[in-house]
């Protein structure tokens, strides 16, 4: 940490800031300037952080420079990481597909959705049995009869299931039936979720808060981590923007600013950034070129009929092509699909 003392700071103000510094326990190195002097700290970051640096008389800024997400953060780990999910890799030099319907809503179309989803390369099924609607007279999921169905399907299929958990109290149940639990967007800062969801035993694909920075992101993460658990994906499925054109828009430069930040895998969700089936495909290539470790697509036997998010959805004239995507585009980047 570096605080930057004022032109107007006397040697008094910057006396008192060493002194703070060293009652705290840290060490405290003057560097004199032509314009302004700096004190460069040494010691324990979040303990300054509690010290009110700022608000003392001739301090101009006080500035971080390491990372204030430990655990996740590629500072203390440099090597990029991979997560396994029922056997599954997600991480660097492979490319892994998720796919199934946005809903749980019957064995038959969740049966249909994961062998679409398998067909056009899917190694991980996705689908959910609690839903976050915006409404509350919305399709709200099936619960635990659905996550029995999603457990049928795993088992007819050989698909490992991510499922998203939405609430703490259901963490333990979710976690019985899932291979990985997902947080979604409007649960990106439930830290209780995020806490319990670390001490669960199951890998966790966190998604980014649609209007959250890259650092809450990672910060969302670090709650999962410090709770023991750091089999942790991330996955930026588009944030809120002024553009009205897409249901939201896809940050594919967080994609790589993530990799470097952190030590996790990061996924892409192109249904849920571009929140139409015709944009789905182009924002996978998309995702696949910029370096993303995978990407997590809907599947509906029957999208007219969905009771979440059927526009998204891709349907079986959609899946050859995305098969071939998925097949012939991340060997282009070095990777090979899952
Ligand atoms: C889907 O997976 C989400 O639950 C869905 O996108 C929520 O959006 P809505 O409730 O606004 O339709
Ligand atoms: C989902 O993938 O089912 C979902 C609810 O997505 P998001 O949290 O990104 O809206």
């Amino acid at each position: 940490m570096v605080v930057v003392m004022g032109p107007e700071a006397t040697e008094a103000d910057i006396a008192a800031v060493v002194s703070i510094v060293e009652t705290a326990g840290g060490e405290a190195f003057v560097s004199r300037g032509v314009a302004r002097t700096i004190v460069g700290l040494v010691g324990d970051v979040e303990q300054f952080g509690s010290l009110n640096l700022r608000g003392m008389d001739g301090v101009r800024d006080v500035i971080r420079i390491s990372v204030p997400y430990k655990l996740v953060s590629r500072e203390n780990h440099a090597e990029r990481s991979v997560v396994r999910v029922g056997g599954v890799p997600i991480g660097p030099g492979t490319m892994t597909l998720i796919a199934g319907p946005c809903a749980v809503e019957t064995p038959e179309q969740t049966l249909q959705a994961a062998q679409m989803a398998k067909a056009a390369g899917a190694t991980l099924l996705r689908g959910g049995a609690f839903k976050p609607r915006t409404s509350p007279y919305a399709f709200q999921g099936l619960g635990e009869q659905g996550l029995r169905i999603l457990a049928d399907v795993r088992e007819e299929t050989g698909l490992p299931v991510v499922t998203e958990v939405v609430d703490a109290h259901d963490v333990e149940l979710v976690a019985s039936y899932a291979d990985m639990l997902q947080i979604g967007t409007r649960n990106a800062q439930n830290f209780a979720l995020l806490q319990a969801a670390g001490e669960s035993g199951k890998p966790v694909m966190l998604k980014r808060g649609m209007s959250g920075t890259i650092e809450e992101w990672l910060m969302a993460a670090e709650y999962v981590a410090q709770r023991g658990n750091l089999d942790i994906v991330l996955c930026e499925r588009g944030i809120r923007t002024f553009e009205q054109a897409t249901r939201n828009t896809l940050d594919i430069s967080a994609v790589p600013v993530a990799q470097r930040l952190s030590h996790l895998p990061v996924i892409v969700d192109p249904s849920h950034s571009g929140g139409r089936r015709d944009l789905v495909l182009p924002l996978t290539r998309a995702a696949i070129a910029v370096g993303a470790d995978g990407v997590i697509i809907d599947v509906h036997p029957h999208p007219e009929t969905a009771l979440c998010d059927g526009p998204q959805a891709l349907v079986d004239g959609d899946l050859r092509e995305l098969a071939r995507l998925v097949r012939e585009l991340p060997p282009v980047f070095g990777r090979a699909l899952t």
